[in-house]
């Protein structure tokens, strides 16, 4: 089910959070039941911890918002974040704004194949070995689905056994196998690693050798997700810059990543901002994802952008394509009280929609990173956004906050001694 809504939400971040959560709850249908678990995370306590991890000592709050804006396929959607660092929500929704502007963000993904590794030692003779195994290939793949037949049952399971040859390591000759599989709804690490594990002793046999690892492999390259977004150029005009200045800026900043690492490495981390806040938001594994995004963009012997940017007449165009290890079965998608509200908000994706929208999250803020940083920098938006949590720090009371900020923006310093003479300016007035 896709909610049918609007996802434009002019001045939300003006806002309470009571009133953004009745308009939420409006659009979202949400219960009185899930307004209190995110409000204050009700149905997640110590005891839900306990029975999720070893040693739980408590629970850990993060701050859950809405970026607004986004139009993904045709469809509008409030996309949750869950994320520590201001200016990413405001970010993504600036971004999606912009990309609403060329008809949203359109996205395509691959069948779900995960892959299961089996690494193999001490076998004989490396191309008589390999013979061995290419010949009981199907016969390995039907041992694997045997383990699962309710995946089987849903149109998924082991699909491939792949080959593959070190002749020369380390530790000797090494065969490291590939059994693909169709996960469907699944992240499918416990499919993958029941499957591998399952088939390592007949692999044992076949090959007369001995088995050491039987994992998933987070390089997820069979379960990519590719996110494209226009922008008409006249719309990226902002203060003294044109149109055609922002956006080649930002063409400029996208070679820059595809060049080099060092400016790759942070270009990435900003678009992850919006893919990790989405999936955190969503109750997914997002170190799986990180792992897998960041050795894809390093695919082809350099570390490079996940993102390309370009100009097509009158239109940016960005795309980002990155590997997506989602589920919406299993986990913790239908046993975390405020996860459960998100999936709700979100219309109960598929597991490749979720995937999708992670994409886009993280095009939208790659867009808005590096705009921001082909123009004025990254500092004025961000010290803005910060500049709540300055306050704070310097003795703020909640009702003083705001007035605070107010004065710091107008001397345009986000230093602690600013904050502090601040405060001590909205007192004397007061
Ligand atoms: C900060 O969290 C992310 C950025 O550094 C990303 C970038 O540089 O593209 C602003």
């Amino acid at each position: 089910m896709i909610i049918p809504t609007n996802s434009r939400l002019p001045g939300f971040y003006k806002h309470s959070v009571d009133e953004r959560l009745a308009l939420v709850q409006g659009i979202a249908e949400l219960t009185e039941d899930d307004l209190l678990s995110l409000r204050q995370a009700a149905g997640f306590d110590c005891d839900s911890a306990d029975r999720m991890v070893e040693n739980a000592i408590g629970v850990f709050p993060l701050p859950l918002g809405i970026a607004a804006n986004f139009r993904i396929n045709g469809e509008d959607i409030l996309l949750p974040m869950a994320v520590e660092e201001p200016s990413v929500l405001a970010a993504a929704s600036n971004a999606a704004n912009l990309l609403r502007d060329g008809d949203g963000i359109l996205t395509t993904s691959t069948e779900p194949i995960m892959i299961g590794q089996i690494q193999v030692l001490d076998f004989g003779d490396l191309t008589e070995t390999r013979r061995r195994l290419e010949a009981r290939a199907e016969a390995l793949v039907a041992k694997a689905n045997s383990v699962n037949t309710r995946l089987t049952d849903r149109g998924g399971g082991a699909r491939a056994l792949i080959v593959r040859e070190f002749p020369e390591t380390a530790v000797g000759p090494m065969i490291v196998l590939h059994l693909e599989v169709n996960v469907c709804d699944a992240m499918g690490a416990n499919i993958i690693n029941t499957m591998v594990e399952a088939i390592a002793p007949d692999v044992e046999a076949i090959t007369e050798g001995r088995v050491r690892l039987r994992i998933l492999s987070n390089l997820a390259d069979k379960r990519l997700v590719r996110a494209q977004g226009r922008v008409p150029v006249a719309r990226l005009a902002r203060g003294d810059w044109s149109g055609e200045e922002v956006a080649r800026g930002i063409v400029e900043a996208s070679v820059m990543a595809d060049v080099d690492p060092y400016r790759a490495a942070t270009h990435n981390k900003g678009a992850m901002n919006g893919v990790d806040a989405f999936l955190v938001a969503a109750g997914q594994d997002w170190r799986a994802v990180e792992a897998g995004c960041h050795a894809y963009a390093a695919r082809d012997g350099r570390y490079r952008s996940l993102s390309r940017w370009g100009i097509d007449g009158d239109t940016l165009v960005g795309t980002i394509e990155i590997p997506m290890q989602v589920g919406v079965v299993g986990g913790i998608t239908k046993t975390h009280s405020v996860v459960k509200v998100v999936h709700k908000i979100l219309g109960y994706p598929s597991a490749a929609r979720l995937g999708e929208i992670a994409a886009a999250s993280g095009l939208a803020q790659n867009l808005a990173a590096i705009m921001a940083l082909a123009t004025d920098g990254i500092q004025r938006g961000h010290m803005g956004m910060h500049a709540r949590n300055i306050a704070s720090e310097a003795g703020a009371r909640p009702e003083e906050v705001a007035a605070v900020v107010a004065e710091l923006k107008k001397v345009r310093d986000y230093s602690s001694v600013a904050a502090a003479s601040a405060l001590l300016k909205v007192r004397g007035a007061a």
